[in-house]
């Protein structure tokens, strides 16, 4: 479980992560620039915050159009991975940056990016984010016809015996959570279920459930 903070109260971060961390195995942290996706929300100096406040792993999931110039800012601010676009291009060169930065190399497509366009990264990366919703905002509804791309994603990596994590990132409840998993995924993040849920532990734990009973 990644919970999302997006969807937690900005205004008391320690706190949101505190109730949640029971149940969490990383913080998923939403980096958005205003250019890739229509929305701006934190930077370095919020992930420097949390860092201070956690032990947790950050996994930073950078929704913009020049990561590179960020990641080693990203890197001195604690952030543990960062996970790049792969529709921003340059990607090559910015999986390098990111090993040279000694950060968790991700890589995310979007909705409608086939696979065929992270398939030669496989080999370079720690973490693929398949996004189950069109980045820039949490609560939207999880996309079904992202699943074959998530089976065929966990197919590839099994059959190339890869260390990569499948992540999933968009729409993520109890419902869809055993969806996600029998297709391969194995990291689930989930902003609006958890942190709008009365107990955000119990929410990330039941989504947990859901999912470790569909996990084959
Ligand atoms: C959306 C973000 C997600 C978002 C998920 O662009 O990448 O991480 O927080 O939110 P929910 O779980 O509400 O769909
Ligand atoms: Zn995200």
């Amino acid at each position: 479980m990644a919970p999302s903070l997006l969807s937690a109260d900005f205004a008391a971060l320690g706190r949101e992560i505190e109730r949640v961390a029971p149940e969490a195995d990383w913080l998923h942290l939403d980096v958005m620039d205003g250019h890739f996706v229509p929305n701006l929300t934190i930077g370095p100096p919020v992930v420097a915050a949390i860092r201070r406040r956690s032990e947790l792993y950050l996994d930073c999931h950078l929704m913009m159009t020049n990561p590179g110039d960020y990641l080693e800012a990203f890197r001195r601010a604690g952030a543990d991975s960062c996970t790049v676009h792969v529709e921003v291009g340059g990607t090559s060169e910015l999986l390098d940056a990111l090993r040279e930065c000694q950060l968790g190399v991700g890589l995310a497509l979007n909705p409608e990016t086939p696979f065929e366009a992270v398939d030669p990264w496989l080999e370079r990366i720690d973490l693929l984010l398949v996004m189950t919703v069109r980045p820039g905002f949490g609560g939207q509804s999880f996309m079904a016809e992202v699943l074959p791309k998530i089976e065929a994603a966990s197919r590839a990596i099994a059959e190339r015996r890869l260390p990569v994590v499948v992540e999933v990132d968009g729409g993520i409840d109890a419902t869809t959570a055993g969806r996600v998993a029998a297709a391969g995924a194995r990291m689930l993040v989930a902003g609006s279920a958890i942190f709008g849920a009365d107990d955000p532990a119990a929410a990330a734990a039941a989504i947990r459930r859901a999912a470790d009973r569909e996990a084959a």
